[in-house]
């Protein structure tokens, strides 16, 4: 038997998928979703649901962020069987890129191979509005890291690959289409990606808008990456729960984020039931 230390991250995932295969008895979700600040009562629409605590699987990270419960939930929307994950592992929190990639490579092993990953951000655009979605088109990744960047990366997947149309574009028209017919606002937009915990400081806004962004949060961007590197369709949405440090003299804060996005979440379960009900 393999000590924790000598294992392989192949290793490590082989385990961690015998461990999620018998939990899920035979359940074979297809699409994966991660459920960001405020938003994780989404699993509530999830129907016939199994709850799996990411501690009962060895080698994934706990929750730590205030609004992540930490936890799977395997069941059905709109006919079909997703894999949500009810809060998610942050750099913040002290976790390696590596570490908060490692659930969407577990998916990858479960046969999941759409993933919508999403979040709340704040509004660096200044037409957009507090509870406006942004769905994403392209992001800028400033968290200085990137899951690849390490020895094990090949076992996984290649080194090299391009994150060019990295967020599938019929996905991104779909919930686009979606919010429209429900008179949702919306927006595509380019997403960018800091390491946090601290918020942005309002330079830090207006020189990330000079570069094209269009929100900003602390999350997504390695998950992304991992989910390409393995082929995976994404779909990245953020609920834009305040405006950027110093927009209309924001000064964001965690309070207003939860309060925010768990006001949208009627909105934000009628995109994301939309676009599972599309594929
Ligand atoms: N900055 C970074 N992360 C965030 C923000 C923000 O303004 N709002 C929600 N998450």
């Amino acid at each position: 038997m393999n000590t924790k230390e000598s294992m392989t991250i192949k290793e490590k995932l082989a385990q961690s998928k015998e461990e999620m295969e018998t939990l899920l008895v035979n359940r074979k979700p297809s699409v994966g979703i991660i459920l960001g600040s405020g938003l994780g009562d989404f699993a509530h629409e999830i129907k016939d649901p199994i709850q799996i605590p990411f501690e009962q699987i060895s080698f994934m990270g706990k929750s730590t962020a205030n609004s992540h419960v930490g936890q799977f939930v395997c069941g059905m929307i709109e006919g079909h069987c997703v894999l949500a994950m009810q809060g998610r592992l942050h750099g913040y929190e002290g976790y390696s890129a590596q570490e908060v990639a490692y659930p969407v490579w577990l998916m990858h092993e479960l046969g999941i191979t759409t993933l919508i990953t999403t979040n709340a951000a704040g509004a660096i655009n200044q037409s957009y509005r507090v509870g406006d979605f942004c769905i994403m088109y392209d992001h800028i990744n400033f968290t200085g890291r990137n899951p690849i960047a390490n020895r094990e990366a090949t076992e996984i997947g290649p080194r090299f690959f391009s994150l060019y149309h990295a967020y599938d574009e019929a996905l991104r028209k779909c919930a686009m289409q979606v919010a429209q017919s429900h008179d949702i606002r919306a927006h595509e937009g380019v997403y960018l990606a800091v390491l946090g915990p601290s918020f942005e400081t309002a330079a830090e806004i207006r020189m990330f808008g000079d570069w094209g962004a269009d929100t900003v949060a602390m999350s997504v961007v390695e998950e992304v990456i991992a989910a390409r590197q393995v082929g995976m369709r994404v779909m990245g949405m953020s609920l834009c729960t305040n405006m950027g440090c110093g927009i209309e003299a924001s000064n964001p804060d965690d309070e207003e984020v939860v309060e925010v996005a768990a006001q949208k979440l009627p909105e934000f379960s009628t995109i994301i039931k939309g676009v599972v009900a599309s594929i």
